[in-house]
């Protein structure tokens, strides 16, 4: 899938890697539709960005927001790219604490809400715009997914039950999006970062950072958003890339604790 030409949908795309996508997207000629709650930084970051880029504001949770973000999309072009990155943990905490008191239900729901529901939100609403809209090329392909997991999906620590489930349930959707898909020539892949450097660390104490960042065998530091995006736009653009769930971790595995 071309990315010039295009409009690409960015959940999450005020802050961080979202961020990072919507302005690499765009130097690559995309218009941008940044999607976010945050509406200070999302109108923020649409003014620099510049032309080709709009702010919506909104939830991904929210089918009314989502559908109008997707309406802004359709009405400045070929709606073709979602990039989905709206997520992250609402809390943590062990299944059951050590007195034994069992983990909030409330915030598993709220993780698995933001994170699998918002993904499956934007994406099920995004394929059937997109699946509305004549092939972009000879393959037939009218549209690519790129929701975003995290390795902790894979390896989650001890205190990640509720981020790590949500994130294993996104790697999970992949291959069976992209096999519902298939009949209207949508491809859905999915990245798994590691340790990126974005707001998301900014209430973590500066000693976990620390030790996380020891932790990455190589390079020795957290990635950086752009890396991400980079790898967002191969996903994009690969053709013969499908139902994929590609790790970017600097080979990091997450040890229990
Ligand atoms: N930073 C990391 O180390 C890391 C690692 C693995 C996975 N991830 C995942 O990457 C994604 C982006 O994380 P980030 O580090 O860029 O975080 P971030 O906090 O910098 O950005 C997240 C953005 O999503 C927006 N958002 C949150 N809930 C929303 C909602 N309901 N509707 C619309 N927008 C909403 C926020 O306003 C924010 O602008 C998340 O899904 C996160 O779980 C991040």
């Amino acid at each position: 899938m071309l990315i010039a030409g295009n409009v690409a949908l960015i959940t999450g795309g005020a802050s961080g890697l979202g961020e990072a996508t919507a302005r690499h997207l765009h130097a690559q000629g995309a218009t941008v539709v940044i999607f976010d709650r945050d509406e200070d930084r999302g109108h923020e970051i649409m003014r620099q960005v510049g032309e080709r880029a709009t702010f919506v504001g909104g939830s991904v949770l929210s089918e009314d927001d989502t559908n109008q973000a997707i309406e802004v999309a359709t009405s400045l072009g070929a709606y073709r790219i979602l990039v989905a990155c709206a997520g992250g943990a609402t809390g943590g905490g062990r299944t059951i604490d050590r007195n034994g008191a069992p983990h909030s239900l409330e915030v598993f729901s709220d993780t698995i809400n933001l994170n699998v529901v918002g993904t499956f939100n934007s994406l099920r609403l995004s394929a059937a715009a997109m699946s509305a809209q004549e092939p972009a090329n000879d393959d037939g392909e009218r549209g690519v997914v790129v929701a975003t997991a995290s390795i902790a999906g894979f390896e989650g620590q001890i205190g990640q039950i509720a981020y790590g489930s949500a994130k294993a349930a996104i790697i999970g959707m992949t291959l069976i999006a992209a096999r519902d898909l298939s009949a209207v020539g949508i491809r859905v892949n999915t990245i798994a970062p590691g340790t990126m450097g974005t707001r998301a660390w900014d209430k973590a104490p500066a000693s976990l950072r620390e030790n996380l960042e020891a932790k990455v065998p190589f390079p020795k530091r957290f990635g950086h958003p752009e890396e991400f995006a980079e790898l967002a736009a191969h996903l994009i653009t690969n053709r013969y890339i499908n139902a994929q769930v590609v790790r970017i971790d600097g080979a990091i595995r997450f040890d229990p604790k």
